[in-house]
């Protein structure tokens, strides 16, 4: 078994800390965030993640996963360190290294005293270049040593999704890494190896700045694919009878087009695609290369989230006084995870417009607190959110939603209009009872069938 030592607690640092220590291995782990740290000794994830709790709760009662409050880790020292700090867009869309950085500076002091070959791996999401030049530079200045002599450096970019991030941690569709030295390389595929068992994914080798620009290509292509059937649903709102989830699912049965990520609806957000996208075209416009495809999406996405306010106010008139409840807060279903999530535009936007909301999340409740304090309503459940409301807004796809049936909407609310931003409604069914509008649907909008 291996002693592996974490730096980040965040969704990758915590999760897959936590399925190595309950596949045996020996864990160590560190965040800045002091608060985070005691709730992980206490065996509670600090964010929302299905299927963590069981894993984090088991690891740290067996002793397999230990919190430090220092970043170089145990005295023990570590066969594997993996990275996972945070690295935030700038204001010019570039990302914020300083974390990384200021992490490998420290853990640089420790490398030079540390027996055998440790291994250091950058997990956290760094633009192509970044591991073979600014890191490896500071981790040598700071060990004294060379990478590949007393240490070795891998690029290993993570490509788990919030929401399934344990599942994508367990079973992963693939592994891509980058080294700098040969060593690295066959130690750190025999640790996959023995953690992967008879479950082991195809694994690409490659050089490092291949392997970041591999995560950066994956999540602009994943981008580019949500704002062009996006732009496609708008289309398809102007011709009477066409609905994108149609369109979507036949050009999916397509092979080389396939069916996922083709969900129109109110944009992507997290703290990911957003955040990759714009570092991207920041760096390419660096090397004097412009991604017109990239800079498209971001711009489809910029817009999106107005657009279910636009069919909103194309039912009720003016929003000014109306009572808008909207349903989704999370920037996607099964997290609480608000960051950059369309949620917080279409609620500003409504409140520009003067419309009172009401909200509720099966999760981001005290997240959304955070950001809208009281110039929102937050409701105990969907029901009470609806209430007396003259438009409801879906704006997330949770489960908890999809129960919800057109006598609900009927018997709550002042006037049953309901814009369906996640397409998560059979457009018949609504739109023989309520009013209905969804995201790709024309107004005129009876399904044709
Ligand atoms: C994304 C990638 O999918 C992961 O592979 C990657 O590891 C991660 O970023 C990262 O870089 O760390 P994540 O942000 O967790 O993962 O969520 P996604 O499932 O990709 O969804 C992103 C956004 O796209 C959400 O707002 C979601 O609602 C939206 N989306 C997704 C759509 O609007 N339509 C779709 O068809 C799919």
């Amino acid at each position: 078994m291996s002693r592996i030592h974490v730096v980040g607690a965040g969704y990758v640092g915590l999760v897959s800390g936590a399925c190595y220590a309950h596949r045996g291995n020996h864990v160590t782990i560190y965040d800045s965030d002091r608060k985070k740290l005691d709730e992980i000794e206490s065996a509670q994830a600090p964010f929302y993640e299905p299927e963590l709790e069981p894993i984090l709760s088991e690891s740290i009662r067996s002793k397999r996963l230990k919190v430090v409050r220092d970043v170089k880790g145990g005295v023990d020292g570590f066969d594997f360190l993996f990275m996972a700090v945070g690295t935030p867009s700038k204001r010019d869309g570039s990302i914020n290294l300083v974390n990384v950085i200021s992490a490998c500076k420290a853990i640089g002091t420790t490398l030079g005293n540390q027996s055998g070959f440790p291994i250091v791996c950058i997990r956290s999401t760094v633009v192509p270049g970044s591991t073979a030049g600014v890191i490896k530079t500071v981790l040598e200045r700071y060990s004294g040593r060379l990478v590949g002599e007393s240490f070795g450096l891998v690029a290993y970019p993570e490509f788990l999704r919030e929401g399934s991030a344990v599942n994508d941690t367990l079973s992963p569709k693939r592994i891509v890494f980058g080294t700098v030295d040969e060593r690295s390389s066959r130690y750190l595929e025999a640790f996959l190896k023995s953690f992967y068992g008879d479950n082991l994914p195809p694994i690409v080798k490659l050089n490092p700045t291949s392997a970041e620009m591999v995560k950066y290509a994956a999540n602009a292509f994943l981008g580019v694919k949500i704002s062009f059937i996006n732009e496609i649903a708008n289309l398809c709102e102007k011709y009477p009878g066409v609905d994108v989830t149609d369109v979507a699912n036949a050009i999916g049965l397509d092979p080389r087009i396939g069916h996922s990520f083709l969900n129109a609806g109110v944009g992507f957000g997290g703290s990911c695609l957003p955040k990759d996208l714009r570092a991207l075209t920041f760096e390419a416009r660096k090397r004097k290369v412009r991604l017109a495809l990239v800079d498209a999406a971001l711009s489809v996405n910029e817009r999106q989230p107005e657009r279910i306010v636009e069919l909103a106010a194309s039912e009720l008139g003016r929003l000014q006084g109306k009572h808008v409840a909207v349903l989704g807060l999370s920037y996607k279903p099964d997290t609480d995870d608000i960051r950059e999530a369309p949620s917080s535009k279409i609620i500003e936007a409504l409140l520009r417009a003067n419309a009172k909301v009401s909200a509720y999340d099966p999760r981001a409740m005290q997240n959304i607190r955070g950001v809208f304090g009281h110039r929102v309503r937050l409701t105990k459940n969907p029901r009470d959110c609806l209430k007396e409301a003259n438009c409801c807004l879906i704006v997330t796809e949770w489960d908890e939603f999809t129960s919800l049936k057109p006598d609900d909407f009927l018997e709550l609310m002042a006037e049953p209009v309901v814009v369906d931003g996640r397409r998560i409604f059979g457009p018949k069914i609504f739109d023989e009872r309520v009013r209905y509008r969804g995201i790709g649907l024309s107004s005129s909008g009876k399904p044709v069938r």
